[in-house]
């Protein structure tokens, strides 16, 4: 992937990623858009994976077909709104290995501060995509990555529902290499480090909590 930030306008996604704006969209409501909307990010995030060639036996005669080279994929969610991004690429990708991160955001600092962390092995030789919906400082998720690439991966991308230009700011000045796919580039951050106009604590939305 060439471009730092792909934004992808799509109009199913655009079309989807308004009905979870919606402050009255319901939990089961945003939870099924976003596991949605994250298979077609999905599919561009992915669209240069590798591929090599395979013989197949179709039922007419015997042919070299492509298959997807190398070793699986790693899916990392930043927890917990990661996770609500999880269900959907797994669908596309059954075989993914997938790893955790665990970091909360200190409401006076806005730092992260990791209270977990667990990989698949051989990260180094997989495509990794670390998925949080939201890119809103950018602190966590350049923690985040920065965690990875000790456990050594080294060809990362990020896939996130919303970002805020502070946090593309912030990740291409700690993670330059890394691509971000997105549905939607907001105006700023708020002084809490919430992304406006954005959609409010996706955690929240997506587990009812509150
Ligand atoms: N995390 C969220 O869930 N929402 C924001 O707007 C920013 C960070």
């Amino acid at each position: 992937m060439s471009e730092h930030l792909t934004v992808v306008d799509h109009p199913l996604v655009q079309h989807k990623l308004t009905l979870m704006r919606d402050k009255n969209t319901s939990t089961a409501g945003f939870r099924r858009l976003l596991r949605e909307i994250t298979q077609l990010l999905a599919y561009e995030i992915t669209r240069e994976m590798p591929l090599t060639m395979a013989s197949v036996e179709t039922p007419m005669e015997e042919m070299e077909a492509p298959i997807l080279a190398g070793k699986k994929l790693a899916l990392v969610s930043i927890l917990r709104a990661g996770n609500g991004m999880l269900d959907g690429v797994l669908e596309l990708i059954p075989s993914a290995r997938v790893g955790f991160v665990g970091l909360y955001r200190d409401e006076e600092t806005l730092k992260p501060v990791q209270y977990y962390f667990k990989a698949p092995e051989g990260l180094q030789d997989r495509l990794v995509i670390a998925v949080d919906p939201m890119l809103a400082t950018g602190n966590s998720s350049a923690a985040a990555i920065d965690l990875l690439k000790q456990a050594g991966a080294n060809n990362i991308r990020f896939l996130c529902l919303l970002a805020a230009p502070e946090g593309v700011a912030r990740m291409k000045e700690a993670h330059p290499d890394v691509p971000i796919v997105t549905a939607s580039l907001d105006r700023q951050l708020n002084e809490k480090g919430y992304i406006m106009p954005g959609l409010g604590d996706a955690g929240d939305r997506m587990f009812g909590t509150k």
